[in-house]
């Protein structure tokens, strides 16, 4: 088991992370474009348009090289006596951020470039799934830092070899 999270791994949370918010802040545009297209008229390939495209894009191959090496290096294990509820909790949110991580800009692909329609739904319903599991994750990482003192976010801040 490895004792943390390497340099790269720290870097792809945090640049996923602050990508994600982006997307989740920015969206409107593309929802505009999308309703447009579903009226049979020409979406307006606004800048937000096309970032939203991109970095979404961008968000699905980092997510992919993330999962890679965490299969190749691997992660820490859970913080020492932290009870088995808690790391179950953790275990759960954290897969069901990667699941999201990776279904959302592929359902976004889909719909947009594949036209199917009822995925353009799919992606929708990511946008509150996100927003209420990063919610969590982040009162679950400040619990962890604040109330445990176990110094959690230390882990995804200073990288061990
Ligand atoms: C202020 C915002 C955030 C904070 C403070 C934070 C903090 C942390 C910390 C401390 C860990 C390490 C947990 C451990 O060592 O067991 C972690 C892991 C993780 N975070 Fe975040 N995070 C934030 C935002 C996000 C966002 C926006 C996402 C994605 C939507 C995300 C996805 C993940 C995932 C999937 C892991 C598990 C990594 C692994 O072990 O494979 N985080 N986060
Ligand atoms: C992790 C990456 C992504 C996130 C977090 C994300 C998030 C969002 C959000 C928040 C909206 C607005 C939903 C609303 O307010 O109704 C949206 C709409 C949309 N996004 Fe994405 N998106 C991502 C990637 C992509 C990609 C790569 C594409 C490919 C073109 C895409 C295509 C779309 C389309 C077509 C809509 C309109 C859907 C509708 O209104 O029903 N998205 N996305």
């Amino acid at each position: 088991m490895v004792k943390g999270y390497s340099r790269t791994q720290i870097a792809l949370h945090w640049a996923v992370g602050l990508l994600i918010v982006f997307q989740l802040i920015f969206g409107e545009d593309m929802g505009g474009a999308w309703d447009a297209v579903e009226d049979g008229l020409a979406p307006d390939m606004t800048l937000l348009v096309w970032g939203h495209i991109v970095v979404g894009s961008a968000i699905l191959a980092l997510v992919v090289w993330r999962l890679a090496l965490r299969l190749t290096r691997g992660v820490p294990g859970a913080p020492a006596g932290e009870s088995a509820a808690l790391r179950l909790a953790g275990h759960l949110g954290h897969w069901a951020l990667y699941a999201l991580m990776v279904a959302t800009p592929i359902t976004g692909l889909l719909a947009w470039f594949g036209g199917i329609a009822v995925l353009a739904e799919v992606h929708g319903l990511a946008k509150p799934a996100l927003i209420i599991l990063i919610l969590i994750h982040v009162a679950a990482a400040f619990y962890h830092q604040f109330k445990l003192k176990d110094g959690l976010l230390d882990r995804m801040r200073k990288p061990q070899i």
